[in-house]
């Protein structure tokens, strides 16, 4: 009996295992066959539930606040550029992590492109659970702090993102500086497969720049390229200590 049993449970997660991929696959297909477009991508979003959302939070003139995010063309349009730079309209199904992910529609679309998708971010903002839910989105929630590692994210990804970074108090007391990156480097890599990519976009300081001058050298010396605020490290960012950037 009991052996039946296990078989039962070995034969049902074999199952699971094989219709996951399945489905991984038709949705990779999906990038060969369709278009990927804004349109198509907003149409496959439950309308009613998001607009119960937007009913609740939405206010006139939100500017810099977090309810711009309800005007969901333009940011749709803004992260599919995000997702077509990054080339994940193409290739293999990649696992993705994207750290402040905030209402997840980057996560989104890489879920519709078929992707494997965690996101991560603090609990203010009661409109960015409610959106994960109705994008049917994993959140993690965790709040990123100056040499505190991040959490068991069950499993490594080919690619961490982190746009419109807030994390390092860009605009507060506490900006971090090479020492907060060079740890959250480190963190961030213990979380990459062995050719994962990372790719920071900051957001400006109070002085209009997007980091110092010594933080850019730090990144580049780590292995990154700059394009003005974006951090990009094509694979695991180089360990500090072996290419000489000095961490103190
Ligand atoms: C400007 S929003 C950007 C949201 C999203 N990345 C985008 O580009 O649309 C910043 C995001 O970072 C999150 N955040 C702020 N401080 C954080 C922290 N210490 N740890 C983790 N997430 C944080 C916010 O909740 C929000 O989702």
């Amino acid at each position: 009996m009991r052996f039946f049993e296990k078989l039962r449970k070995l034969t049902d997660r074999r199952g699971a295992r094989s219709a996951k991929q399945h489905i991984g696959r038709v949705l990779l297909m999906r990038r060969l066959v369709f278009r990927v477009d804004s349109e198509r991508i907003i149409a496959s979003i439950d309308r009613e539930k998001f607009e119960a959302i937007r009913d609740r939070y939405a206010v006139e003139n939100p500017g810099k606040a977090w309810p711009k995010y309800l005007e969901i063309e333009k940011w749709i349009t803004v992260n599919l550029q995000r997702v077509r730079r990054l080339e994940l309209d193409w290739g293999r199904r990649k696992r993705v992590l994207d750290v402040g992910s905030g209402a997840g529609y980057f996560l989104y679309i890489c879920k519709w492109l078929g992707h494997d998708v965690v996101g991560l971010d603090i609990d203010e903002v009661p409109m960015y659970p409610e959106m994960a839910r109705v994008l049917g989105l994993k959140r993690v929630v965790f709040r990123i702090e100056p040499f505190v590692p991040l959490p068991d994210l069950g499993g490594r990804f080919d690619l961490i993102t982190a746009f419109m970074i807030c994390f390092n108090d860009h605009t507060g007391e506490n900006l971090w500086g090479v020492r907060e990156w060079d740890f959250f480097l480190d963190d961030v890599s213990r979380h990459l497969t062995p050719r994962g990519a990372v790719c920071l976009e900051l957001n400006p300081q109070l002085d209009g720049e997007f980091m110092s001058a010594e933080l850019e050298q730090f990144f580049v010396n780590r292995g990154a390229m700059i394009e003005r605020h974006r951090v990009t490290f094509t694979g695991p960012p180089r360990p500090a200590a072996l290419n000489g950037s000095t961490v103190g």
